[in-house]
């Protein structure tokens, strides 16, 4: 089974701190949602089948002959279930999403509330079993998109229009093809929004929906008020007028120039279809991607994009599979990188993992549009506050100060003190740190303050959120100029100017690789992201109710960037497969490699956050050259591939002079030295490089000829491996006028030596693995639990690294194992064994560990962070039933937790970490009599 979390992809900071905190020892007792890790929703499976081409001696060819043999061999063993989907396009994906009934089947024995099922083990190995099953995967469930906030634009002449509006296309070159007029036309682009379709009645969008129309179609899957556990109403009108993300994905694709405010689209001559997978809140399922994508590929798109995702580091999600085998059949599929760069690398969102999809980086714009504050009662620069649209404020008001300690490290983290003036005639000065913005702000609230400036630690001058409150960010220095002048006395207040404080403020981190943007590579070791475009305050349109154009940041707005750029890839090069499938090796090809940071001497930042660096679509698209491959994935030191080979081809009609050189980009320190956490974002980078040597270092490539070159790696010397260095670089490829690259990747470390589970107690205060009791402590010795009501363990653990397998079964409570973690609690006296090994002495393999049998299981997980968002942690209730419902009979046994190593032999014991558990009682009451 493969689960993870998924999560919109525009990017807000919540968490005001840029340090972890440690965990609530009892914050695993929230999280009875986490009974499954990630998202995945229980007992719903996506279960593939073979085509009907490829069942050998089958005797009808009818279509559906694949789906009638797999629900006649479930009947055959007995495999309660229910249709939810069927899906059924041959050579992509051929299955039916299912719900298996008897998982959901409670034992009589003690009520279980609140918990939700394990899907049974034993069906779903029952389906695997079945001859012409190709995968059984869970079904995942997806959160809808977060209101973003958005502004009532008034007309030309409001103060708050960003004068830039094509700063974006300048930075990749997409003004100069539009220049030519290249625009797309011609090119059908299917987008598959996270959230609730598109605004087809915008005008810069067209104005409808239909033939003629720049939106030629859509359908919606879901319908309004679908929310994820109801029932989808599908209809044929994607109409998004409640949300948003899907109107302003829409807009970066395909805005109409002739617009207000100068906007336009990267393709706005190419045709949008919507697929609206979201209704106006709640969340959606994976199983509806797939559906919205093979909707897609029957009706003809020629580029699909998807603003949405979950972190994941592992490339095996139903909706990462179907987009990788779409993308084979020539199709461009651009997908979200994420936006968790803050919780390091091994961390890209899937689907974005699909292994032939474009998985798309952020890049910050160079100019933030923010709004200046003038300052009455002292002589002050304008402050700059992060805000794109004044605040809704005309009175001037005085400041109140919460702390006139300017290094006050959780300043209005509580309750503010009694002696607190009623503070809804001031503005409110807080510093960061600590607690999320929303609980200093709730505080001041309490005071009934109702706006409030939060200056900076020292974290980063960024878009923070807020919740519904009147409050941003402004600068260190600001905040500690408005405290002291607080502290010294003097009448400081401030006023917010509603037209003429627009200030482009230059991003000191424009131009580089958002610092929200996902880190890969895969835990596989793939190369994700592949690409980067702008992400960072990006104008664009908005469904005409919530104000028709706004500004958002996030990979979801990098993504349809990409798509754009694609359309006019398309667009000048025709429609065929063969463009598609080398799309992606032509975009990393031509890329603009990118730096760590503005100060000289810095190195590249590392492939892993930025892929081949920011597209530049007009040396894609215009090149006469095809470098191929874009990527070499030299893998760990266990599976190295020094030797990689790459050819250059001149499709134009000059002879061309080349050198070969090495760009190392710095090499990333993915842990935390000394632990086996990873490191946050951004992650720390070394200048200790691979080497390369080439076959040769300079050629000429002739009209028609193709030059295949060598270079042979060495991985980077004097490396500390216990933190999993992640090198990379580009090969450049440089003629007098234009250059191209080859981008790589690898680790300089064996990955099977990455310590995957958690036994520290940084995070609980105990150490991990451990069971958790009902009262929200962790049991340290023998304890009894009834199974009834809450009265059950909970295994909470934490993966630093992912793990191909999850596997927990029930063993005696005399079990002789020799596990590999936190080792307590089994005395000499028991450790003489009830069971004795047939291959004990030689450490035994997987099967031969005598259990009693399985709980659960579960394949490709991802790591936890280090943030309590609902990633940080895993936590599994245990109930008193086996993976197949069969009822565990009273008694005392030990729970054995078994995590695969990366790279490891699911068949090998010795591949596996594992964690055996104290004794627990199985104590449930007799059945009650009805
Ligand atoms: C839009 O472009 C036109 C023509 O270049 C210019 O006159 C106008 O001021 C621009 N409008 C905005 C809002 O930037
Ligand atoms: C905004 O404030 C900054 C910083 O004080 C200042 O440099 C800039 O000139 C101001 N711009 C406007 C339009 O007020
Ligand atoms: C602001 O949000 C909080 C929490 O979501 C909610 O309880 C409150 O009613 C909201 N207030 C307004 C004015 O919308
Ligand atoms: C790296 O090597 C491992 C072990 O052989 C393999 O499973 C994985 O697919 C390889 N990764 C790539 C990108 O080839
Ligand atoms: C668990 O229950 C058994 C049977 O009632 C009892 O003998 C044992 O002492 C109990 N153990 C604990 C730790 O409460
Ligand atoms: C269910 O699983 C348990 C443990 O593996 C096994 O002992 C039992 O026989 C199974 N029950 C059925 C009905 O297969």
């Amino acid at each position: 089974m493969k689960a993870f979390a998924w999560s919109y992809l525009c990017f807000l900071a919540f968490v005001s701190t840029a340090f972890a905190a440690k965990f609530p020892a009892n914050a695993w007792k929230d999280a009875t949602k986490q009974s499954v890790p990630g998202n995945a929703v229980p007992n719903k499976f996506i279960v593939e089948v073979a085509d009907a081409a490829d069942i050998p001696g089958k005797r009808s060819l009818h279509a559906r002959a694949p789906h009638e043999a797999l629900y006649h061999s479930l009947r055959k063993r007995d495999v309660g279930f229910k249709v939810d989907k069927e899906f059924n396009h041959q050579g992509i994906f051929v299955g039916a999403s299912v719900t298996l009934d008897n998982a959901n089947v409670r034992p009589a024995m003690g009520v279980i509330i609140d918990m939700p099922s394990y899907a049974s083990l034993q069906d779903q190995q029952k389906i695997a079993q079945i001859a012409g099953v190709k995968a059984v995967r869970p079904v995942v469930r997806i959160p809808g998109p977060k209101p973003v906030s958005m502004h009532v634009v008034t007309g030309v002449n409001d103060p708050a229009l960003p004068p830039d509006s094509e700063s974006t296309h300048i930075l990749t070159r997409v003004d100069k093809l539009h220049a030519q007029g290249i625009a797309g036309k011609g090119v059908k682009i299917g987008m598959i929004s996270l959230d609730t379709g598109i605004d087809h009645t915008h005008p810069t969008l067209g104005g409808g929906i239909g033939p003629g129309f720049k939106i030629i179609g859509g359908f919606d899957f879901v319908g309004d008020a679908f929310d994820g556990s109801n029932t989808p109403v599908p209809d044929p009108d994607p109409l998004d007028q409640c949300n948003g993300h899907g109107t302003h994905v829409a807009g970066i694709i395909g805005a109409d120039p002739v617009n207000p405010f100068n906007i336009s689209g990267v393709a706005f001559q190419a045709s949008l279809t919507s697929y609206r997978i979201f209704g106006c809140g709640g969340s959606t399922t994976d199983d509806v991607i797939i559906e919205a994508l093979l909707r897609g590929v029957s009706e003809g798109q020629d580029i699909l994009t998807m603003s949405l995702g979950g972190s994941d580091g592992w490339t095996e999600s139903s909706a990462s599979v179907v987009s990788s085998r779409i993308s084979d059949t020539g199709k461009i599929v651009t997908i979200a990188a994420g936006n968790d760069g803050s919780k390091g690398a091994f961390y890209t969102s899937s689907p974005g993992n699909a292994i032939s999809a474009i998985s798309v980086a952020s890049l910050d714009n160079t100019v933030i549009e923010l709004q200046n504050a003038t300052v009455h009662g002292a002589t002050h620069d304008p402050i700059t506050y992060f805000a794109t649209f004044p605040f809704p404020v005309t009175q001037t008001l005085p400041i109140f100060v919460t702390s006139t300690d300017t290094t006050v490290i959780d300043d209005a983290c509580d309750p503010l003190p009694d002696s607190t003036p009623d503070l809804s005639g001031f503005v409110t000065i807080i510093r960061r740190g600590t607690c999320t913005f929303v609980q200093k702000l709730t505080n001041v609230a309490a005071k009934k303050g109702s706006l409030a400036l939060i200056y900076d630690n020292g974290s980063g001058f960024s878009a923070i959120s807020v919740g519904n409150f009147t409050a941003t960010l402004i600068q260190a220095a600001d905040g500690v100029f408005l405290a002291n002048a607080f502290a010294a006395g003097q009448k400081i207040s401030l006023s917010f100017p509603q037209s003429g404080a627009a200030f482009g403020f230059p991003d000191p981190a424009g131009g580089l690789i958002s610092s929200f943007s996902s880190f890969g590579p895969t835990n596989d070791l793939f190369f994700k992201p592949a690409i980067a475009a702008p992400g960072g305050n990006i104008l664009s349109t908005l469904p005409v109710p919530l104000g028709s154009f706004g500004i958002e940041s996030g990979t979801s707005m990098a993504t349809p960037f990409m798509a754009g750029v694609s359309a006019l890839l398309f667009g000048v090069k025709g429609r065929s497969p063969s463009v598609g499938t080398t799309a992606r090796t032509l975009f990393e090809t031509t890329a603009q490699k990118i730096s760590s940071s503005h100060t000289d001497g810095d190195p590249l930042q590392s492939v892993a956050v930025q892929g081949g660096g920011l597209v530049d679509a007009f040396s894609a698209i215009t090149t006469d050259f095809v470098v191929t491959p874009g990527e070499f994935l030299l893998n760990d030191t266990a599976n190295f591939k020094p030797l990689q080979t790459f050819t250059v081809k001149n499709n134009g009609k000059k002879a061309k002079a080349f050198k070969l050189s090495h760009s190392p980009a710095g090499t990333a320190l993915s842990l935390q030295p000394g632990t086996s956490f990873p490191a946050d974002g951004p992650v720390p980078l070394s200048t200790q490089f691979a080497t390369v040597k080439f076959s040769e270092t300079s050629f000429t490539v002739h009209p028609g000829q193709t030059q295949k070159l060598t270079a042979h790696f060495t991985a980077p010397k004097g490396v500390d491996a216990s933190v999993l260095p992640i090198f990379s670089g580009f090969i450049d490829i440089t003629s007098a006028d234009e250059i191209f690259h080859v981008s790589y990747v690898g680790v300089a470390a064996s990955l099977k030596n990455a310590k995957v589970v958690d036994t520290t107690d940084t995070f609980f205060g105990t150490n991990l693995p451990a069971l958790g009791a009902p009262d929200g402590t962790f049991i340290s010795g023998p304890s009894n639990f009834t199974f009834v009501g809450a009265d059950i363990p909970t295994l909470v653990m934490r993966l630093d690294f992912g793990t191909p397998k999850l596997r927990v079964d029930l063993v005696g409570p005399n079990i002789k194992i020799k596990t590999t973690l936190n080792q307590r609690d089994i005395s000499p006296v028991l450790e003489r064994s009830l069971f004795t090994f047939p291959n004990d002495a030689k450490g035994g393999s997987f099967a031969q560990v005598k259990t009693l049998g399985p709980l659960f299981e579960f394949d490709f997980i991802p790591r936890n962070s280090d943030v309590n968002d609902g990633s940080g942690f895993n936590a599994f209730g245990i109930s008193n039933v086996f993976a197949n419902n069969t009822v565990i009979p009273n008694g005392s046994y030990r729970i054995l937790l078994r995590v695969l190593k990366v790279t490891g032999d699911p068949t090998k014991e010795e591949d596996f970490e594992s964690w055996l558990s104290p004794v627990v009682g199985f104590q449930a009451p007799p059945p009650k009599q009805s």
